[in-house]
């Protein structure tokens, strides 16, 4: 035998030299809930480790994201008050602005992604303005390049769009071009798909629909065609980075189209994938740390740019240690 693979396996040192795939803190987002009040970090029972916090008491959670030099924060808000236009989600005052004026006084060099959508603002959690029993696309996207204004005015970086709504992205940015906000990045959920892995997410955020799924709006599992053609609506658009989710179960269309596009793309590995690999690792059937940083092995290497994760702090903690 001339030629042995096995050979560049033999050690770690070696193995670490022919690696293909690297990751850095740098491509990790980390998301973030935050509820209004004050003085509160609450658990979050279907995310074992995850917490919402008050705006007062985001620099807990924020210090170890800057410590452990993540690329950045994605924020979700969760209003007291829902409606059915989602008002609260564009009040200047609202949970998510405050959220951002803090993180941007104590951290100013952190990067801060603002999620723009209606489903947590909404009384009936769909992610725009309902008529009958629809979501009407065009009547929302007023509402969304609203919120996308109100987010950037109070310091949000980077508007990352996870409605669904086609033309979302031309509309955000025509509101934040025509407000002044021409350097504010649209990272665009531009590949979501209708799935079943958001759900623990929907009883952290308080966002799921009181009735019917979100299947009309959000992406068929089954296409992966459809997929290229929602990314490069959205880059054409005006779309800085793009978003595939979920992630570990759709590594086949990040993978294409990460092939297509020439922008930034990330990956979104969703809450139901961390909770079913939290749930695993407590029966002690699975083991946490390596799980996760397989993972995001795997996401890194279908080809994501950037992954946003629940398990972005730890993650980045491996990476600085020289573990990952
Ligand atoms: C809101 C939104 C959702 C997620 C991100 N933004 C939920 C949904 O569409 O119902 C899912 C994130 C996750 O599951 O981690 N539109
Ligand atoms: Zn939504």
């Amino acid at each position: 035998m001339i030629i042995r693979p096995r050979r560049l396996r033999k050690t770690a040192s070696i193995r670490a030299m022919t690696s293909e795939t690297r990751l850095s803190p740098s491509m990790l987002v980390y998301p973030v809930f935050i509820r209004e009040g004050k003085n509160i970090i609450e658990d979050i029972p279907a995310m074992p480790g995850q917490k919402r916090y008050s705006p007062d008491k985001l620099p807990v959670i924020l210090e170890r994201a800057v410590r452990n030099k993540i690329g950045a924060v994605l924020f979700f808000g969760i209003p007291d008050h829902k409606d059915e236009c989602g008002s609260s989600a564009y009040d200047d005052n609202g949970v998510i602005q405050q959220a951002i004026r803090t993180a941007k006084r104590e951290f100013p060099e952190l990067t801060i992604i603002a999620d723009v959508c209606m489903c947590e603002y909404t009384s009936h959690g769909h992610c725009g303005i309902l008529h009958g029993k629809d979501v009407d696309n065009d009547a929302t996207l007023q509402y969304l390049a609203r919120i996308a204004v109100s987010q950037a005015r109070a310091g949000a970086d980077i508007v990352a769009p996870s409605d669904m709504m086609d033309g979302h992205t031309a509309a955000i940015r025509e509101a934040l071009d025509i407000n002044g906000m021409t350097d504010t990045a649209i990272m665009s959920y531009a590949v979501k798909y209708a799935s079943a892995f958001y759900g623990p997410f929907r009883e952290a955020a308080g966002s799921a629909p009181s009735f019917g799924d979100r299947k009309s709006y959000q992406m068929n599992p089954r296409n992966l065609r459809e997929a290229i053609r929602e990314a490069e609506l959205d880059i054409s658009e005006g779309a800085d980075m793009i978003i595939v989710k979920p992630g570990l179960p759709y590594l086949d269309v990040l993978r294409a189209v990460k092939e297509c596009v020439n922008v930034p793309v990330a990956s979104y590995s969703v809450s139901g994938e961390y909770s079913m690999m939290k749930a695993a690792a407590s029966m002690g059937w699975l083991n946490e740390k390596n799980i996760a940083c397989e993972s995001a092995v795997s996401i890194a290497r279908a080809g994501a740019d950037i992954i946003i994760t629940y398990f972005a702090l730890e993650l980045a903690e491996y990476m600085l240690n020289g573990e990952l």
